[in-house]
């Protein structure tokens, strides 16, 4: 029996792939219920997940800054990016989850 659940390559994905922290599983369903919508998929205006280039500029303003962003809202995307649910430490999870930063 060589089988593997869905649950578990995604495990071994994250931890293969990143050095940050993990978000939990309830920030990943906050992620997939709010900021996938989005952020998932290809569009000129909306910076894309795991696109390195939409980030880089981005990333130099750092983290402090994207979050405010997001809290107030910019561009297309809504206050809190749709994500009433979301703490602060929710939000800086999933905007490293996004850019790839490490929170460092
Ligand atoms: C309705 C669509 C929409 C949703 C939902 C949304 N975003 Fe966004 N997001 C955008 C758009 C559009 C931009 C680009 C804004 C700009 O720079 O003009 C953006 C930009 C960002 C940025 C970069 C901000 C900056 O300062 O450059 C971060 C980080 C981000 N989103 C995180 C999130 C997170 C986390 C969630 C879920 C909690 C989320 N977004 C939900 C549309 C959305």
């Amino acid at each position: 029996m060589r089988s593997y659940s869905a649950s578990m390559i995604i495990v071994a994905l994250l931890c293969s792939t990143t050095v940050q922290a993990v978000p939990s599983q309830r920030q990943l369903k906050l992620f997939h219920a709010n900021c996938a919508q989005c952020h998932v998929g290809e569009s000129r205006f909306i910076p894309t997940l795991g696109k390195a280039e939409d980030w880089s500029e981005r990333n130099h303003r750092g983290e402090d800054a994207m979050l405010q962003s997001v809290i107030q809202g910019r561009g297309g995307m809504p206050p809190a990016g749709y994500c009433s649910a979301c703490t602060e430490d929710d939000l800086r999870a999933l905007i490293r989850l996004l850019s790839g930063l490490t929170g460092e």
